[in-house]
């Protein structure tokens, strides 16, 4: 019988900390509901003590998930420990995530504490969580880079307070595998009360070794990996769920474990967190790249006609990819689309709420007449957005563009209910578009990105753009879909204009701030 690998799910956390990826509580709870029909064992919520907006979507998962563990993050502070146990109150199974650093620059520079006091308050820290749960995990922050008689020490400290996980990031994305993998097997053998807690890996891919180094921990005793959907996270980003979870299922030979996830979910989700955060998935990806399972050469389609398993080590089935996708068309009833949407895991609270998606799709349906699941993916994105957006809404766009001409284009927004209309001329009919719009919603935000993917094939496909914006230090992303990639760029401009007035009403600290 092989070992249980534990995988928790940090993408709601750390992931969310990418500049830009920053999501609404409702996104946030939509992308809960995937990662729980993706059967994840642990979702990192969030960090409630980081700010209200936080707080409330860690209670909103807290609330809804039954199958999967719901954590929370905090510093060791009796205040960071406190507002999580208030957030997971309603959790059917809910886990307390502290951390403090325990590296020789961290402790000096960054926290400027002795190696002693960092055990004082990893260990006041468990009791305190304790309090609240049974299910305690505890990271060393920077671990890659801490002395190990340091973090035998600490660790043994924390599991005597009452720690069940322990955690060992790799913050810095320092480590490689074959040093990595080491040290858990030396913490596990070194730590006298080791067997009373599970060993777990937290790897960053500064060094693109995040899965790799969580592999290597995992042959040498980790039984948790903490990890992302599209490996998205702080700077490079974590190790990729869809990579680790597929390694450990195909080498079964190498890997003496098994995990709970149905892979199946696997392109779903990772579609869901490309189109809600913004950042596409490069089609080289590995899993869920567009070109992952995809032949070329003809050498290749050769063998794989003759014979699957002479090129390819996975199906693509198993991780979500299906050959025929087409799900819904222009005569497709209430109920059908209703049906569909409820398995895309969206379910309509209200009945209003279901119209207003269902008159959507029919618009969309009578511009495409092939609807795929990405399409609905984008119209659940669509419908929040309008649902959340009280500030600006497109009203109408007409863009002028001819040959020889300067394109020209007149737009009217609804702001707080009054319509206001501008005109303005540009590069081109996507420039003109947007410059209408900041000369009313005048932010003042400097574009970071622009991008243009098609959500499906074909000249008829929706184009699903990103605009990043940057203000005063705030990065974040806007989405929006349309079979018009001129509208589609006006809606993702206001998505990202309403986001920045969220996010500046939700204030965002670092996780690596004090202690
Ligand atoms: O990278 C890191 O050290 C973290 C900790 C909070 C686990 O994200
Ligand atoms: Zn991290």
């Amino acid at each position: 019988m092989n070992d249980k690998l534990i995988i928790f799910d940090t993408t709601l956390r750390d992931g969310e900390q990418s500049p830009g990826a920053s999501m609404t509580r409702d996104e946030k709870l939509r992308i809960a509901k995937a990662l729980e029909r993706l059967k994840v064992d642990v979702i990192e919520a969030g960090f409630p003590a980081a700010s209200l907006g936080d707080f409330q979507a860690v209670e909103a998962i807290a609330r809804t998930i039954k199958d999967s563990t719901v954590c929370g993050l905090a510093r060791a502070l009796d205040k960071d420990i406190d507002r999580v146990g208030e957030a997971l109150k309603a959790a059917d199974r809910s886990r307390i995530h502290t951390f403090i650093a325990t590296s020789a620059i961290h402790m000096k520079m960054k926290l400027q504490m002795q190696p002693e006091q960092v055990i004082e308050y990893a260990v006041r820290a468990v009791k305190r969580a304790r309090e609240y749960t049974n299910d305690v995990e505890f990271s060393p922050e920077d671990a890659g880079r801490s002395d190990e008689d340091f973090l035998c020490r600490i660790l043994e400290a924390v599991i005597d307070a009452g720690a069940t996980t322990l955690n060992i990031p790799d913050t810095v994305g320092y480590s490689v595998p074959e040093q990595f993998g080491k040290t858990i097997g030396n913490l596990i053998s070194r730590i006298s009360n080791a067997d009373k807690a599970i060993f777990s890996v937290h790897c960053h891919n500064d060094l693109g070794l995040a899965v790799a180094n969580s592999l290597a921990a995992v042959i040498h005793g980790a039984r948790q990996i903490e990890c992302t959907i599209n490996g998205l996270g702080e700077r490079a980003g974590n190790a990729s769920l869809e990579e680790v979870v597929m390694a450990v299922r195909t080498r079964k030979d190498v890997f003496p474990c098994q995990t709970s996830v149905d892979t199946r979910e696997i392109v779903n989700c990772s579609k869901l967190v490309s189109s809600i955060t913004g950042f596409p998935v490069q089609p080289n990806k590995a899993i869920v790249g567009a070109n992952a399972f995809a032949h070329e050469a003809g050498i290749h389609q050769d063998g794989v006609l003759k014979s699957r398993e002479t090129y390819e080590i996975m199906r693509a089935q198993d991780v979500g990819w299906s050959a025929n996708r087409m799900v819904l068309g222009k005569h497709s009833g209430r109920n059908a689309f209703k049906a569909r949407m409820n398995e895309l895991g969206e379910e309509f609270e209200t009945e209003e709420s279901l119209n207003a998606a269902f008159f959507l799709f029919k618009q969309l349906a009578d511009k495409k007449h092939e609807i795929f699941d990405e399409d609905l993916q984008a119209l659940i994105s669509e419908v929040s957005a309008e649902a959340e957006q009280e500030g600006v809404q497109l009203v109408a766009l007409r863009v002028c563009s001819e040959t020889g001409e300067v394109p020209e284009a007149k737009v009217t927004l609804s702001v707080a209910g009054d319509e206001v209309t501008s005109i303005a001329t540009g590069g081109g009919a996507v420039d003109a578009s947007l410059r209408a719009i900041e000369s009313i919603v005048q932010t003042n935000a400097s574009l970071q990105l622009y991008s243009v993917n098609n959500i499906t094939s074909g000249t008829d496909a929706q184009g699903e753009v990103t605009v990043r914006l940057e203000k005063d230090g705030r990065i974040v992303n806007g989405q929006g879909a349309d079979t018009d990639i001129v509208i589609a760029s006006a809606k993702a401009y206001l998505n990202a204009v309403n986001k920045i007035s969220a996010v500046q009403a939700r204030e965002h600290p670092q996780v690596a701030g004090d202690v």
